[in-house]
């Protein structure tokens, strides 16, 4: 299967669209920079481990990752959800020579998968992969971060969001995936529908951050710790 077809994601959720028409988001990756080496390696070997990938997150919100590391010199990331590795790699890749990613999974196998990813390619030695969950690990984590990327089960992104809002430096930015869930935060219905709209109208209320939802992929909000 071509690289492209395999880091597209599909609707997965009955009443689910996606959000930008199919032709308009292969369009945008074909133009956007590809992804290294060594990330369509491991979106490759994750293919061929797992039956679905879909939960990676893919090159268009990983080149945004990318750019806001370069664009605002972050050097010490915090990833909530790292699946097979995909996201941990591309930040570090973009992360300086003395960056820090620490990811978190609570997935034996997705972790098993991701430190084989990680000891197979350069930047991973940048990556420190906490085992477990989040929910109990948040508070064990130490020091300060640049940017923190939330990417994990929708329904406590509530809690996630407050424990990172603590733990960003001031101008910092928590990037927050999948927050449009497949259109169906505009009618919600089911339990994760309706905590990512609850979600998205705290951030709104929040006066200690500003924030943008982009409409890319399935939702992505920016939010900058003021
Ligand atoms: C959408 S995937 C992450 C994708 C990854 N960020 C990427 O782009 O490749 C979500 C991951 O979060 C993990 N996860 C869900 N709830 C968790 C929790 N409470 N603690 C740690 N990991 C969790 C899942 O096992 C899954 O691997």
């Amino acid at each position: 299967m071509p690289y492209l077809s395999i880091t597209m994601k599909k609707p997965k959720r009955p009443d689910s669209v996606q959000i930008t028409n199919h032709n308009i988001e292969k369009y945008a990756q074909e133009v956007t920079t590809a992804d290294s080496e060594a990330l369509k390696a491991l979106v490759m070997s994750s293919g061929k481990e797992l039956e679905f990938i879909d939960m990676l997150s893919g090159n268009l919100v990983g080149q945004l990752l990318r750019f806001l590391i370069r664009i605002s010199g972050a050097k010490r990331v915090l990833e909530i959800g790292t699946f097979t590795g995909y996201s941990a790699l591309t930040m570090a890749e973009a992360l300086p020579d003395d960056g820090e990613v620490v990811t978190m999974e609570m997935n034996i196998r997705y972790q098993d998968l991701a430190l084989e990813h990680f000891s197979r390619y350069d930047s991973g030695n940048k990556i420190h992969l906490i085992k477990g969950d989040a929910l109990e690990l948040m508070s064990s984590v130490m020091g300060r971060f640049d940017l923190i990327f939330i990417d994990a089960d929708k329904l406590n992104y509530e809690f996630y969001y407050e424990s990172a809002i603590q733990k960003l430096n001031s101008g910092g930015v928590i990037v927050v995936d999948n927050v449009l869930w497949g259109g169906t935060v505009l009618a919600p219905e089911d339990p994760k529908a309706k905590a990512l709209d609850r979600f998205n109208r705290i951030v709104a209320q929040d006066d200690r951050v500003e924030q943008v939802l982009l409409t890319l992929r399935d939702g992505v909000t920016l939010v900058r710790k003021i």
